[in-house]
């Protein structure tokens, strides 16, 4: 297991290239079940949780070919329309494949996710919009066993469920008749992936909206896509910058797509500065304490609530965080308290009271999100050295994460450990 080794007090400087999207690469492969002839996906960040969507998929007889920056799929040769719980526990969005198996085949055979560090995460909405379709489901030794031909319906999802409307939408553009979703997600990944669909071929109007209408198609083909900027990955350095009192520039993401997460870090007194396909953060005179609600698109976004908790740690006053989109998504909370952050969590509910510094421990990741504020919590720190351990979790959403930081001047390793 790596470790990653952190001296922190360096303010971060100059420009990073942010990769494409983790959230949107996921349900483009899923989406590759549809196709009926070859997709090439460009712009694909080279990362576990995409080596983990390419096992599956290979394992059910797709061709994946992945160069490291585009990918290359062919469902032409697929055999099997099952995903094993071996894989779909390791990644939640595995869950993404039974809508498109769905459509394509009229079948399934799909583990339950189980839940993970962050919450519960059932996916009732999902089976739920998956059975107003037509399907009939059930649930057999841990599996979602489900098959039968589409209808288009009017359904109403009871949470804006990124993946269930992910999984709604692949599943529709098969379904014979029109569809028409509401209280849908409205994520810059659910517009990636309907203009994906549209170039194989299906007819998806509304996306980004909370209205999708979606008209079913007898066959989809085959296509190219740029997959989007990784808005959270842009929003994770960003707040590295602005917590090191640094001056740093991101470039590939884009900037409407972080909308609330620029306006609270403006607050908080960054200056931010935005130009084509760049956005740049500088906090030169520190920053003051934020109150921040997560929400669904567009508001705050949960994904980068820990990194913003790890920054707001050593603020000047005090922040209110509360997290409106997962049950239990504090799990960095513990470390950052080791970690001499003064941090009071009530429920959904944090008071974070800056701090003058943090200093350096051995600390622990526990989930993607949650390692990504441990980072930055260990670049903040002036005093002592910070050795984060369990850094797979880290890897499963940041490319080399050690090698981009240390461009920006950041006193960063990764150490081999056992
Ligand atoms: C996607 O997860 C993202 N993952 C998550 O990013 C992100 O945090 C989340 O959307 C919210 O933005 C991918 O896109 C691969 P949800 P998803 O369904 O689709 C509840 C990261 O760090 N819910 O929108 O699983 C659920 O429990 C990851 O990159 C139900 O109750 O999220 C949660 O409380 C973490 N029933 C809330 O909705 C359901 O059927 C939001 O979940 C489905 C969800």
């Amino acid at each position: 297991m790596d470790k990653i080794l952190i001296r922190g007090g360096a303010p971060l400087r100059c420009t990073v290239a942010i990769r494409g999207a983790k959230n949107a690469t996921l349900p483009l492969m899923a989406a590759a079940i549809l196709a009926e002839k070859p997709c090439t996906l460009h712009n694909v960040p080279c990362l576990h949780d995409i080596f983990t969507m390419d096992k599956i998929l290979s394992d059910m007889g797709m061709a994946v070919e992945f160069t490291g920056r585009y990918m290359h799929l062919d469902s032409s040769s697929m055999n099997s329309v099952e995903a094993p719980y071996d894989l779909v526990r390791k990644m939640r969005a595995s869950f993404f494949v039974l809508g498109p198996l769905l459509g394509r085949f009229g079948k399934a055979r799909v583990s339950l996710p189980g839940g993970c560090a962050i919450g519960a995460r059932p996916v009732d909405i999902h089976l739920k919009g998956l059975e107003a379709l037509g399907a009939t489901i059930r649930i057999e030794s841990g599996y979602v066993e489900a098959e039968g031909a589409l209808t288009g319906a009017d359904i109403t999802l009871d949470f804006p469920s990124v993946g269930a409307t992910e999984n709604m939408i692949m599943a529709a553009c098969r379904a014979s008749g029109v569809t028409r979703l509401s209280n849908v997600a409205r994520e810059p990944e659910i517009v990636d992936l309907a203009q994906f669909l549209n170039t194989l071929g299906a007819r998806i109007s509304g996306a980004g909206t909370d209205l999708i209408t979606i008209v079913g198609v007898d066959a989809l083909s085959g296509g190219e896509h740029t997959v989007i900027g990784d808005r959270i990955e842009a929003g994770t350095f960003l707040l590295a910058a602005v917590a090191t009192h640094g001056d740093v520039t991101v470039q590939g993401a884009q900037s409407e797509h972080l909308t609330a997460f620029l306006g609270k870090l403006e607050e908080s007194g960054a200056t931010i500065e935005i130009g084509a396909n760049r956005i740049r953060a500088k906090a030169a005179n520190g920053f003051e304490g934020v109150d921040i609600t997560t929400q669904p698109f567009p508001g705050f976004p949960t994904d980068l609530q820990a990194q913003m908790m790890a920054m707001l740690s050593v603020a000047q006053g005090v922040s209110i965080i509360k997290e409106m989109v997962f049950e239990s998504r504090f799990m960095q909370v513990a470390e950052l308290l080791r970690m001499g952050a003064d941090i009071e969590v009530d429920g959904n509910t944090a008071v974070v009271r800056g701090v003058k510094n943090l200093s350096g421990a051995p600390v622990m990741a526990s989930d993607l999100r949650a390692s990504a504020a441990l980072v930055i919590a260990g670049l903040i720190a002036q005093k002592g050295e910070t050795a984060i351990s369990r850094v797979y979790h880290i890897d499963r959403g940041y490319e080399r994460i050690e090698e981009r930081l240390c461009a920006l001047g950041a006193d960063i390793r990764r150490v081999r450990e056992g």
